[in-house]
């Protein structure tokens, strides 16, 4: 619309101020729509001298990746660094299955990968003209999480939690929040009128560790490649049927240390079940299950089992939260 035109122009001249001709611009994308229209605002207002990072961790959903890779870099011109570290990440979960540890690994992982990515990008990099080291951070924080964290981070305090090792000691970073201002709907909008892919800018919200809590039990490559195709499959079915916006988020969790006694044409198997997750939340603080038509749940349960060799029942999940969470780990 004619105002949205309006606050994209707005974001893109205010960056400038900011940035000027000052150094280079760092932003780490998740597959979302926050990070996405944060760096394609920064994109507009520097061009190349952003670089954007995305972390391959190897626990995304399918078709995720290449959103990124592929449709995100062709809607924007952005100049993207991909880190494929679906290896690393494995490797450190190999044996962990309680739900914190997995969080605390995949966490870790994610800092040591992504600082990595900036010293390189960071060690070749064109500083500002006057000589000012400086690296600018662009972060997608929404006005909500500024105002839940008290007025927010800020640049004064980004040293504090952002001493990346092996870069020039003078070297300052400097927050830019291009979206502190605004809601998820406006961002959302921004997304559009931007011109990025409605499958960033739609998407529902998804856990930073990804399917590697949607796993219960350990998380290995012939597990999240089961998954995957389960929750594409729900997705999918969702997405037909028109409910996407209505739906919060839509969790598919493989209960991969469980098996359940199935039959299947003439045999009998021995398989595992998923568990559908889908519920309706303002904000995921609270949440109710979703009452999903029966000809969706149905269509789902049925292509599940006959698509996914390894998963012999579906069952939904009716708990509200509280005092169920959303995720189930
Ligand atoms: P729960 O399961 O606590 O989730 O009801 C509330 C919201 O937070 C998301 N979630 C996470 N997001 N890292 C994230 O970035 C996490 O470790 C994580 N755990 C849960 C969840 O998807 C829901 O939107």
């Amino acid at each position: 619309t004619w105002t949205m035109v309006n606050i994209v122009e707005e974001q893109i001249e205010k960056i400038r101020d900011q940035i000027g001709d000052r150094g280079q611009a760092i932003c780490g994308l998740s597959g979302g729509v926050d990070s996405a229209v944060a760096a394609a605002i920064v994109q507009r207002a520097i061009g190349d001298r952003l670089t954007c990072v995305y972390v391959d961790h190897g626990l995304m959903r399918q078709g995720e990746t290449e959103q990124v890779e592929r449709d995100f870099v062709a809607a924007t011109g952005v100049d993207l660094k991909v880190v494929d570290a679906e290896k690393q990440f494995l490797d450190a979960l190999a044996g962990v299955s309680d739900p914190e540890e997995k969080r605390k690994v995949i966490g870790r992982e994610f800092i040591r990968v992504f600082e990595a990515a900036e010293r390189e990008i960071l060690a070749d990099a064109v500083l500002g003209e006057d000589g000012d080291k400086v690296a600018f951070l662009v972060q997608g924080t929404l006005y909500p999480d500024v105002v839940e964290s008290g007025g927010g981070a800020g640049a004064s305090n980004i040293k504090s939690h952002h001493n990346v090792g092996g870069l020039p000691d003078d070297l300052q970073f400097e927050l830019v929040e291009p979206l502190r201002e605004l809601f998820k709907d406006e961002v959302r909008l921004m997304g559009e009128q931007l011109g990025l892919p409605a499958e960033i800018v739609w998407r529902q919200p998804f856990p930073g560790p990804g399917l590697g809590i949607r796993i219960i039990g350990e998380v290995n490559r012939e597990r999240l490649d089961i998954l995957r195709q389960a929750d594409a499959i729900a997705r999918e079915e969702l997405t037909k049927a028109g409910l996407d916006r209505e739906i919060w988020q839509f969790p598919v969790v493989l209960l991969a240390d469980v098996r359940s006694v199935g039959v299947q044409g003439d045999g009998r198997t021995y398989g595992h079940p998923v568990v559908l997750r889908p519920v309706t939340s303002e904000d995921a603080m609270t949440a109710d299950w979703a009452r999903l038509p029966y000809d969706v749940l149905e269509t789902i349960s049925t292509r599940i089992t006959n698509e996914v060799a390894e998963i012999n029942r579906v069952t939904v999940d009716i708990t509200s939260k509280p005092p169920g969470t959303i995720e189930w780990e």
